[in-house]
């Protein structure tokens, strides 16, 4: 069970500090969301933010791409420092390209499917990927209600991981909290992107733990598609 606190909810004032803090609460990932203006309407923060929060931690640095020309974005962020890089499925034929550009780049692949778009379109990428993200919420803000009819997507998502086969993750994104992590984690999420109901904790380190222990008991009773 990987728990990743989004850094879009953290003091913008203030990301070394933010980072350490994630860092010292034993959080397994940072989750860097990258938004462009255009993909999405709202703006975050670009590579140099990642270059200078690099040295801080040892974290897996988790970059979720929510632009329409990744393809320029993608060396920079591995140069300043991605493990990881999620690009979006609803950029149609640029996906295949993406995925191998982020693989040949050295960073683990994932990719994503917002709420409106239907499971099916990632079903021809998945032999090709590390990750995916199901969205739960409508990317461009934080601190938005968790949708709940995004569930029987993660449930697909994990019935073909076992049909085929595969090892990819299942991570979810949007509106997490105790509560909603438990539902996704017997849908068969092992990924938990979290920014409001994490960074806005005073005792960030308690509430990653809390978390992982209750996804992790939760996924034992994983309910069946
Ligand atoms: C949404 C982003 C999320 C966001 C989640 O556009 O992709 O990663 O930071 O924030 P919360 O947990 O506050 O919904
Ligand atoms: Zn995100």
């Amino acid at each position: 069970m990987i728990i990743a606190p989004s850094l879009l909810a953290a003091d913008f004032g203030r990301f070394s500090h933010e980072t350490e803090r994630a860092s010292r609460a034993k959080a397994d990932w940072l989750h860097l969301d990258i938004m462009d203006g255009h993909f999405v309407p709202n703006i975050s923060f670009g590579p140099e933010v990642v270059r200078v929060i690099r040295p801080l931690t040892k974290m897996t640095f988790d970059v979720h791409l929510m632009c329409s020309r990744p393809e320029i974005l993608l060396e920079p962020f591995a140069k300043a420092g991605a493990d990881r890089m999620t690009v979006h499925v609803e950029l149609a034929e640029q996906v295949t390209p993406l995925l191998w550009k982020v693989r040949s780049l050295g960073a683990k692949v994932g990719l994503a499917v917002n709420p409106p778009t239907s499971i099916a379109t990632v079903r021809p990428y998945l032999s090709h990927i590390d990750l995916l993200l199901v969205m739960t919420v409508n990317p461009g803000f934080g601190g938005q209600s968790f949708i709940h009819e995004m569930l029987p997507k993660i449930q697909q998502a994990a019935a073909w991981r076992r049909e085929l086969g595969l090892k990819y993750r299942i991570e979810v994104d949007g509106g997490i909290n105790l509560e909603t992590a438990i539902e996704c984690a017997r849908a068969g999420a092992d990924t938990f992107v979290s920014g409001t109901a994490l960074f806005r904790q005073r005792q960030l380190g308690r509430a990653v733990h809390k978390m992982r222990e209750a996804v992790a008991a939760a996924h034992r009773v994983q309910e069946p598609v």
